[in-house]
């Protein structure tokens, strides 16, 4: 989510891995037959690129424990919800971000933390970026799943290119009428709720959630609390769907599943919430939602509706309900891996528990270096991943010191190369490495020590 902690490390300039720094006569980039120009945001590494479509799309391939969950998620909120698959990720920066609201100074939208086609073009950073085309579209219900792009750190929960669900529903003032649709279907899930094994904790006041927007309040102020309302028993349902099965495995009954609302930010909802589930001893965050910012609707053209959205992040559930450890894991081609996630035959998610097949051993190679004027953690990661592909597991910082006399700063970074299906030769890793080296000096400048 866009919620985590500012990078310690401030980005100072923008670096740029495959185009020369000269601003003029930079090498367009052709991505599914359309070929762009490339500028100084370009930043696009030939991994990435790999992962572009027309690449294989997990969410829709058999054996995919994502594709389960899609399904599940579908499943579970029903027909009514159109499934849209996104189109390509090349998503133009108003979409991804302005159309949204996002601030010109959000950490989102600096070449840190996302990949640039050009200033004007971005690999999308989250499912978000399709709601105002979908919305125009006429769809008034719909899940939206897509892969998403976020330059980020390295390791086992973390993957430049990983997996999101937008879900949206939206109505116009009829269905809010007293007995209407909405409150007929929000009686429906409330009833059911009732039923289940559920706690659920939602004390947050409408202030922490930034309040309902003025129009809302000026014009339709039952329609936002309705949305509210139907937001909240749509959600906890899903959650009680997906975890419930799970959750009564592992806690032998005992206990109901604990869900929780929380105050959130986000720039193109208001009111916004997080929702978490208690799961294996700790909170799990699971989803964003709020009330769709009313300009958004209006233009996309529909502006006599009220609505609203959610996103979640498929990977980060499908870890925990099947027990995989390591986000790489989805991208792998083992047998091994995509016969466990085999559909049962009445459709339904499976309540299976990955048996991890192999733990080849690690190895461990550090680097250290001084660090250069401008530098960003995550130029060293994408390096890292851009030579040694899925076989690093993860890079962390492991040492950090201010030389004394000339307050010249210190890192050092342990890299873990391990294969998730095979064991790794020495020499291989040496080679590995050694090119990433060469490379963090040759375009970074580094002085490795
Ligand atoms: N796009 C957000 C993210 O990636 C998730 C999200 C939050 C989507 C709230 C929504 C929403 O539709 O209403 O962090």
């Amino acid at each position: 989510m866009w919620l985590r902690p500012a990078c310690a490390v401030q980005r100072l300039a923008v670096r740029t891995l495959h185009v020369s720094a000269s601003s003029t006569q930079r090498a367009p980039l052709t991505l599914n037959g359309i070929e762009h120009p490339t500028d100084d945001y370009t930043n696009i590494p030939a991994s990435i690129l790999r992962r572009v479509h027309p690449a294989p799309q997990l969410p829709y391939l058999d054996g995919q424990p994502l594709n389960l969950l899609r399904t599940e998620i579908e499943r579970i909120l029903g027909p009514k919800y159109e499934s849209i698959r996104a189109p390509s990720p090349v998503v133009s920066t108003r979409l991804n971000f302005d159309e949204l609201g996002f601030p010109e100074d959000h950490p989102g939208r600096r070449p840190s933390d996302t990949y640039f086609v050009n200033r004007g073009t971005c690999l999308r950073t989250h499912t978000s970026a399709h709601q105002m085309e979908t919305f125009r579209a006429n769809h008034l219900r719909w899940l939206l799943t897509a892969d998403v792009f976020r330059r980020d750190e390295i390791d086992s929960s973390h993957y430049p290119v990983f997996h999101q669900m937008e879900g949206a529903s939206v109505w116009d003032e009829a269905a809010f009428a007293p007995g209407g649709s909405v409150e007929k279907e929000c009686e429906a899930m409330e009833a059911q709720l009732a039923q289940a094994q559920m706690e659920i904790a939602d004390d947050v006041s409408l202030d922490e959630a930034g309040g309902w927007q003025p129009q809302h309040l000026a014009q339709s102020p039952r329609a936002a609390e309705l949305t509210v309302r139907h937001l909240k028993a749509t959600l906890n349902t899903l959650v009680y769907g997906l975890f419930q099965p799970r959750w009564a495995v592992e806690s032998e009954g005992g206990e109901p599943l604990k869900v929780r609302w929380i105050p959130a930010f986000f720039p193109f909802t208001s009111p916004s919430f997080e929702v978490e589930v208690w799961f294996r001893g700790k909170w799990l965050e699971i989803l964003g939602c709020g009330v769709v910012q009313q300009p958004i609707l209006n233009r996309a053209g529909l502006a006599d509706k009220v609505g609203w959205a959610f996103g979640l992040g498929l990977e980060r559930i499908a870890m925990v309900l099947f027990s995989i450890p390591d986000i790489r894991l989805f991208w792998s081609e083992d047998r091994r891996f995509s016969s466990q996630f085999c559909r049962p035959a009445d459709g339904t998610l499976p309540l299976m528990t990955f048996k991890p097949y192999s733990k080849y051993p690690p190895c461990y190679k550090d680097i250290s270096f001084w660090l250069p004027g401008s530098f960003h953690e995550n130029d060293l990661f994408e390096t890292v991943r851009d030579c040694a592909g899925d076989l690093v597991e993860d890079v962390a910082c492991i040492d950090q010191f201010v030389h004394p006399k000339t307050k010249r700063e210190s890192r050092c970074y342990r890299v873990n190369y391990r294969s998730m299906d095979r064991n790794l030769e020495n020499e291989h890793v040496n080679a590995l490495h050694a090119a990433v080296l060469d490379r963090l000096r040759r375009e970074f400048r580094l002085e490795i020590r």
